[in-house]
């Protein structure tokens, strides 16, 4: 086994999870793949296959390659390894609000890290992570699993990782269209309304108690927001009407996942109910003339991890 190669697995996101704005996250079974091979002369080869694969940068400033030269750099081996060997293996639709960026940027970081003999722990890494990113509510999820807890203090992050008592379903429904996190957070107001900001802190606080303890009945309002969603409502054709057809199919919550354009349903186990869920959410969006696949998945509960090497 060639000692310079490793193949890492990282899963997709959902940030924000309502009313978390740039806070709550979690991981979902959906993965992204990359094998990494570190090389001393100065090459570059990176092959990509999968969702979005022709739209990916196949040079220096391939986001992947950019998250592992951070490492790199920072455990001072930038001049032993200045090239590499990446293929990756996509199955996260890009752009849509699934976490594909945060996915490739750890699974940068993760990849050149366990090569140069794992020098940052996991914590290191989201804090570099986040610096790249600019949130930690992708790759917090991407690094940990589960649901995690974010908070930024002075360039500091913590999270809070874990596993709800309740097992959810995850219903999402994937537009056709993408959308750029940058163009989704330009529509955003600079301030927010006070009564705005306490209709979040009450779901947002409920929602994690009503998951940590298992409770479900204290979800029904949980995942609803006021500091991004209706901004962002223009964005996403059909929205409001998704988010209708969901609940009126039995989903517990449902909310944009991350900047969007996907809405992430949360269900009870139940394959009739998931089912349905994600039926009743593709015809709401064919209704305004948007074309969206389903995806039914669950929580993923160990984050980023080494597949081979
Ligand atoms: N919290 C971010 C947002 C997630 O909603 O803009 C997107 O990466």
């Amino acid at each position: 086994m060639d000692s310079n190669k490793i193949t890492v697995r990282v899963p997709g996101t959902s940030a924000n999870c309502g009313p978390g704005f740039d806070c709550l996250g979690l991981a979902a079974t959906i993965y992204n793949d990359l094998e990494m091979t570190l090389l001393e002369e100065e090459q570059l080869i990176i092959e990509a296959k999968g969702d979005g694969a022709d739209t990916i940068p196949t040079d220096d400033k391939n986001i992947v390659w950019k998250s592992a030269r951070m490492i790199l750099e920072r455990s001072g081996n930038g001049d032993r390894f200045k090239g590499g060997i990446l293929r990756m293996e996509n199955h996260i639709p890009m752009s849509r609000g699934l976490g594909s960026s945060a996915a490739a940027i750890v699974a940068g970081l993760v990849a050149a890290n366990e090569l140069v003999d794992k020098p940052f722990n996991r914590q290191e890494l989201l804090k570099f992570a986040t610096e790249i990113e600019g949130h930690p509510d992708n790759v917090a999820p991407a690094i940990f699993g589960g649901f995690t807890v974010s908070v930024v203090d002075k360039g500091q992050v913590q999270t809070f990782a874990f596993l709800p008592k309740i097992r959810l379903k995850l219903i999402v429904a994937v537009p056709d269209f993408p959308l750029s996190t940058r163009m989704a957070r330009q529509v955003l107001p600079k301030s927010v309304p006070m009564k705005d900001a306490v209709f979040n802190i009450g779901r947002a606080s409920m929602l994690v108690a009503a998951l940590i303890n298992g409770k479900e009945r204290f979800l029904a309002n949980a995942f609803d927001d006021a500091l991004h969603q209706p901004y962002r409502t223009k964005l996403v054709p059909g929205m409001q009407e998704v988010f209708s057809a969901a609940k009126k199919a039995g989903a517990l919550g449902v909310c944009l996942s991350g900047a969007g354009p996907c809405l992430i349903a949360f269900s009870a186990v139940d394959k009739h109910i998931e089912n349905n869920i994600a039926v009743e959410m593709m015809q709401a969006f064919k209704k305004n003339n948007v074309q969206a696949g389903a995806l039914i998945l669950d929580l993923d509960t160990k984050g980023a991890y080494v597949l081979r090497g």
